[in-house]
């Protein structure tokens, strides 16, 4: 806590001076995203927890000279709770990754009960964290992160975020190779979840609305099913770590931005949102404009194509299904 306190002070702005704890920082996304986590300015205490490796990696990422103070921690000593207390932002891509045939609901079984007891200890250490879930299957793991903060009474609807983000950049990268432009500058609203069929990108909202249904169909689906690409090509080895690194750190970069009162912060994320309640729909991926104290507003869908409305409601299908299924696992195994 003291050394939070003197980073404060050292720092140009209190409002830029954050805490933020990386949950599984030694794995193929923690790492990089630590690394990336450490080039941000607003970062001024950054914690590596994961099972193994955590002081190491926090050793090596500590030599780079910005203004950040990089503690590792590990389970013993109590490390998980040291890691949490104080912490502003919690990044969560502790758990397994796919192998090829995998879906990433097969991967529920494992990373359930690792993301519900991390939630646990954020309640307990970091309650008024924001906290943005990587793990998969995110469809049902925020569920699940949720269930828990409401079990010990600290949830916060506006501070829960399923990362969604990598969809968006692939959407971008995806739709420039077919539009021959500049993909820094496609900016593509990608919502409903993230896994296959519930990924749904809002094409019609971009420049690009009179792709020939051909090329519009063949993009969706490279869009929907671009994790599979990954890990096809990592044959075994593991699914989407680097690309991921980068839309993990532009999505709590994002936050950041929004609690330091910056305007106009505006990324999609995976959220409790009103859009579809009625429905029983409790979590839902749109564009979500970030302020000081998480989520700031929830945008709804925009108008829609036809075909992409009904992207939208096979997307609800099995949205419904998976989110229940996180519910009942902490109800089931609290
Ligand atoms: P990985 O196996 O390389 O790393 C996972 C890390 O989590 C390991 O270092 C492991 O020790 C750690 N870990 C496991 N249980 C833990 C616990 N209880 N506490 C702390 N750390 C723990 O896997 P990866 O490639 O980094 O992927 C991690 C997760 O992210 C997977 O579930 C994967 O499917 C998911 N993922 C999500 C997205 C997305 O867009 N949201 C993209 C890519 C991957
Ligand atoms: C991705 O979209 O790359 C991740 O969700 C990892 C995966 O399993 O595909």
């Amino acid at each position: 806590m003291f050394s939070r306190i003197a980073t404060r002070q050292f720092s140009s702005s209190a409002a830029n001076a954050y805490k933020v704890t990386v949950l599984g920082a030694a794995g193929g996304i923690g790492q990089p995203l630590s690394l990336l986590l450490k080039l941000n300015h607003k970062v001024t205490d950054l914690a590596l927890y994961d099972l193994r490796l955590g002081a190491g990696v926090a050793a090596d990422i500590s030599h780079i000279p910005t203004n950040s103070t990089v503690k590792g921690y590990g389970p013993e000593e109590d490390g998980l709770a040291k890691a949490l207390t104080g912490a502003d932002v919690v990044v969560i891509p502790a758990g397994v990754p796919r192998k090829p045939g995998m879906t990433r609901d097969d991967l529920f079984n494992t990373n359930a009960s690792i993301v519900r007891d991390l939630a646990k200890s954020v309640a307990d250490n970091a309650p008024n964290a924001a906290v943005a879930i990587i793990s998969n299957p995110v469809n049902s793991t925020v569920p699940i992160v949720a269930e828990v903060l409401k079990s010990k009474g600290v949830y916060n609807p506006k501070k829960l975020f399923g990362v969604t983000t990598l969809d968006v950049l692939r959407a971008s990268r995806f739709l420039s190779e077919v539009a021959g432009t500049d993909p820094t500058q496609e900016v593509v609203s990608v919502v409903g979840g993230h896994s296959g069929i519930t990924i749904v990108p809002l094409i019609s909202q971009t420049n690009h609305k009179n792709l020939d249904k051909e090329t519009y169909e063949a993009l969706v689906h490279r869009i929907q099913f671009g994790g599979d690409e990954v890990v096809q090509a990592k044959a075994g080895a593991g699914s989407a770590t680097l690309s991921m690194a980068q839309a993990g750190a532009r999505f709590a970069g994002a936050i950041l931005n929004g609690l330091a009162g910056e305007a106009d912060v505006v990324e999609p994320s995976f959220v409790d949102s009103p859009l579809f309640k009625k429905e029983g729909i409790e979590f839902f991926s749109s564009k979500v404009t970030l302020g000081t104290e998480g989520v700031k507003t929830v945008h709804d869908l925009g108008e829609l194509t036809n075909a992409e409305a009904e992207l939208v409601k096979t997307a609800k299908e099995t949205l419904v299904k998976n989110i229940q299924k996180g519910v009942d696992f902490v109800k089931a195994n609290p």
